[in-house]
């Protein structure tokens, strides 16, 4: 906030320094005089490391936003490119908008700032909202259709209950118990298809137990599968979910896995089938419309045949499967959990690497 005379230089540093673009101040030598976390972030190197270096240095691979800074050194004027593929320290490349705007004093250009919006990450929060949308919109619809189905259904079972009773030949009375049998079945599909409206049951828990209990669980369900590699972090705080709803998600997700590498013909590098599970805190992580200072993240992954390319746009919707035996319930019942955590779950699938990754807020601003 700034006063009719007095800027409050501790506001705007706040400010600053909890933006979520992007922000670099070079002085007019193109040295790097500030720099901002959301900055450390993208660049991924921490300011110790890059303050006081040139913009050569610091954009080793990006000619175009070296010629940027060099042109307003020239020019004295604001530049601003749309989607310019960043290369990073670490070799990954993302897509930013680059925006510099050189600062006079007494007409002199005396700095640059720079503001870098990483529009990946844009896409990824209006792609997720969208999908969140339409899987809200599947889920009214299946309520609707859970709550027609259910009323009629109670009916015949009761009919059924009845009937029963006064059957006294054994081969009707198998009749009525398939009757009641498939009502039940039938009743209990629609519930999963619509959600479960139980509340959860938050409390503090160490998220590792969950995963323990999963990889006990999923040895014991196929111990032909030799492999599973764990890489905890063991300094992460417990978390506040539903115990059981979690190690739900996590079964869920493994046994997809699971089944996945068990039923593809063997890879031809011959590599054993092998699942991992990894835990990691992650700074400053958006879900939905919160910035979060820090996520865990749980990735489970495999190294299977990959997510059929015509599904993967769709496997979290209930009913979506490739398996003669399968609902396709799973992972449309991880969905609705980790938002009932208000957490977010996504995944990346090739070949021989499918990562399910869940993200869950340890701490929001
Ligand atoms: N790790 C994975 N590797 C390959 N395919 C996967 C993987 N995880 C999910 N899938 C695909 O996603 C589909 C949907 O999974 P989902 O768990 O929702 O249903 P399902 O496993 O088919 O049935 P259910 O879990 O209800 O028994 C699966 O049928 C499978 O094709
Ligand atoms: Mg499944």
């Amino acid at each position: 906030m700034i006063n009719n005379t007095k800027i409050d230089y501790k506001i705007c540093r706040y400010l600053i320094e909890n933006m979520e673009t992007a922000v670099l101040l070079f002085n007019s030598e193109l040295k790097l005089t500030a720099i901002n976390p959301a900055a450390e972030d993208l660049l991924q190197a921490s300011a110790r490391k890059l303050m006081g270096q040139r913009h050569d240095v610091l954009f080793p691979h990006n000619a175009e936003c070296r010629d940027i800074l060099t042109t307003i050194l020239q020019e004295n004027r604001t530049i601003t490119e749309r989607e310019i593929r960043l290369k990073l320290i670490t070799g990954s490349t993302i897509t930013v908008d680059f925006a510099a705007t050189p600062l006079n004093r007494t007409q002199k250009l005396t700095s640059i700032i720079v503001e870098i919006t990483h529009v990946d990450r844009l896409l990824r929060l209006a792609r997720e909202e969208h999908l969140q949308e339409q899987y809200e919109t599947t889920r009214q619809i299946l309520k609707g259709i859970a709550h027609e189905v259910k009323n009629p259904l109670g009916g015949l079972r009761g009919a059924a209950q009845l009937l029963d009773m006064d059957l006294e030949n054994e081969i009707q009375k198998e009749y009525t118990a398939v009757i009641i049998k498939e009502a039940d079945r039938l009743s209990d599909l629609v519930d999963k298809m619509a959600g479960s409206n139980q509340p959860l049951e938050m409390k503090p828990v160490n998220i590792h137990i969950c995963l323990e209990h999963v990889r006990t669980l999923i040895s014991a369900e196929y111990p032909t599968l030799v492999n599973i590699i764990t890489n905890y972090d063991p300094s992460l705080p417990e978390i506040s979910i539903d115990q059981n709803a979690m190690t739900q998600v996590i079964l869920n997700i493994s046994r997809n896995a699971v089944q996945a590498m068990l039923n593809a013909p063997k890879a031809s590098s011959g590599e054993p089938n092998s699942l991992q599970f990894s835990t990691r805190p992650v700074g400053r992580f958006t879900i939905g419309n919160t910035l979060h200072r820090t996520v865990l993240q749980i990735d489970i992954k495999d190294n299977g045949p990959g997510i059929p390319e015509k599904l993967q746009a769709k496997v979290f919707y209930p009913l979506i499967t490739d398996k003669p035996e399968g609902t396709g319930l799973g992972l449309s019942i991880v969905q609705n959990i980790i938002n009932q955590h208000r957490g977010l779950v996504e995944f990346t699938s090739q070949t021989g690497k499918t990562v399910f990754s869940i993200f869950l807020p340890l701490m929001n601003d």
